[in-house]
C-alpha cells in the first residue's frame, strides 16, 4: 500500500515549550486516521505542520511523497483542509462560499457536485451565517475538498456539536473513505476515533502514547472486560468480595474485573446465593478512554481543563 504521510522524529517548540515533542507517523493511502488527545495534546501543532501552515522545528516530513521543506506548493494542491473553528464568509451563500475557495485553484470540483457529497441541496442559497453549526462543518468538509485532493485533514470537525449533527458529520466521514481518500481526523472523542478510524494515535502532552487500530490499541492496553451489577446489594458486596474477586463499589453499583475465561462463571455462581440480589448485570469491554486513563492517569474529558 502506498504511504501518504510520513513523519520521522517531528518536533515543535513555541519557546520553552515543546508542544510535538518526537512523534514518528505512518499513514497508508485510504486511511481514515484519527490523533485522539485532550485540548493542548499538540494535534492541532501536528496536524498544521503536515498542511504546510506551520514551521517544525525538526524532524522529518512527507506528504504525498513531497518534502515538506522544499515542496509546499505541490503539498498544498493536493490536500484538503478543514481548519479548527473553520468559518467561511458570512454574507455568501453555501455555493457562492465553495465558488470563492474553488476559484482559487487551477483545478477544482463543480459547486453542485461538492453540495451533494455533502447533501447541502436544500441549504444551496443559503447565507452561510443562517446555518446550524453541523451545516457549517459540512460546508466547510465540501470546501476542503474543492481541489479533489487525495488527502484530507479534518481538525476536530466535531467539537461543540449536538450529537445528531455529529452523527451527521461522521456519514460524511465515511463517504470520503468510501471514496477512497485518506483522512486525517483530529478529536478528542474517544467514540469518534473508535467508531470512524482505520488507525489510531493516541496523544498527550506532545507525545504518541498508543498507536494502531482501536481493537490492537484496546488488547496491548486495555484491561479486559467488567461485569458491571447493577443495584448489587450488600450481600453480593460481601460474596463477591470473600471470594477474592477485584471488584469495586460505584455508586452502589457492583463493578467486577473479568480476569480470565472462568470468571463470569464464577461471578454468576456467586450471585445466585439465595441472600443477593441486584437489578441486572451487564458486561463492559475495555474502550480507548480506559486506555487513556490507564496510561496517563487522566480523563481525556478531565485532561482538558
Ligand atoms: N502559536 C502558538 N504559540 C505558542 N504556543 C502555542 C501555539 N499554538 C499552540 N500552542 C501551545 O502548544 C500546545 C499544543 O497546542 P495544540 O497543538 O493547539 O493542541 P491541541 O490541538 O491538541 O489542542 C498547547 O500548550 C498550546 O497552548
Ligand atoms: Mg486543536
Amino acid at each position: 500500500m502506498e504511504t501518504v504521510i510520513e513523519v520521522k522524529g517531528l518536533v515543535k517548540e513555541y519557546g520553552k515549550l515543546r508542544a510535538v515533542d518526537n512523534i514518528d507517523l505512518e499513514v497508508k493511502a485510504g486511511e481514515v486516521y484519527s490523533i485522539l488527545g485532550p485540548n493542548g495534546a499538540g494535534k492541532t501543532t501536528s496536524v498544521e505542520i503536515m498542511e504546510c501552515l506551520r514551521i517544525k522545528t525538526s524532524g522529518e516530513v512527507r506528504i504525498l511523497g513531497y518534502d515538506i521543506d522544499k515542496e509546499q506548493r505541490e503539498i498544498r494542491k493536493r490536500i484538503g483542509v478543514l481548519p479548527q473553528s473553520f468559518n467561511a464568509f458570512e454574507y455568501l451563500t453555501v455555493k457562492e462560499n465553495i465558488d470563492y475557495f474553488g476559484d482559487l485553484f487551477d483545478r477544482r470540483l463543480g459547486a453542485d457536485e461538492l453540495i451533494e457529497a455533502v447533501q447541502l441541496q436544500e441549504k444551496r442559497n443559503v447565507w452561510f451565517m443562517n446555518l446550524s453549526g453541523g451545516l457549517k462543518q459540512r460546508v466547510g468538509v465540501a470546501i476542503s475538498m474543492v481541489n479533489d485532493p487525495e488527502l484530507i485533514f479534518l481538525d476536530e470537525p466535531t467539537t461543540e456539536l449536538d450529537p445528531k449533527a455529529r452523527r451527521e458529520v461522521w456519514e460524511v466521514i465515511r463517504d470520503l473513505k468510501s471514496k477512497n481518500k485518506t483522512v486525517i481526523l483530529t478529536t478528542h472523542y474517544m467514540e469518534e476515533a473508535e467508531i470512524l478510524s482505520d488507525r489510531v494515535a493516541i496523544m498527550d502532552d506532545g507525545r504518541f502514547i498508543a498507536m494502531g487500530t482501536p481493537r490492537e490499541i484496546i488488547d496491548r492496553h486495555g484491561s479486559g472486560s467488567t461485569c458491571v451489577v447493577k443495584a448489587a446489594n450488600d450481600a453480593a458486596l460481601q460474596a463477591v468480595k470473600g471470594a477474592g474477586m477485584d471488584s469495586e463499589n460505584k455508586d452502589g453499583d457492583l463493578w467486577v474485573r473479568l480476569e480470565n475465561k472462568g470468571s463470569l462463571a464464577r461471578l454468576v455462581n456467586l450471585l445466585s446465593a439465595g441472600e443477593v440480589s441486584y437489578d441486572e448485570m451487564l458486561i463492559k469491554g475495555s474502550t480507548l478512554e480506559d486506555v487513556f486513563l490507564k496510561l496517563t492517569g487522566k480523563k481525556l474529558a478531565e485532561a482538558e481543563a
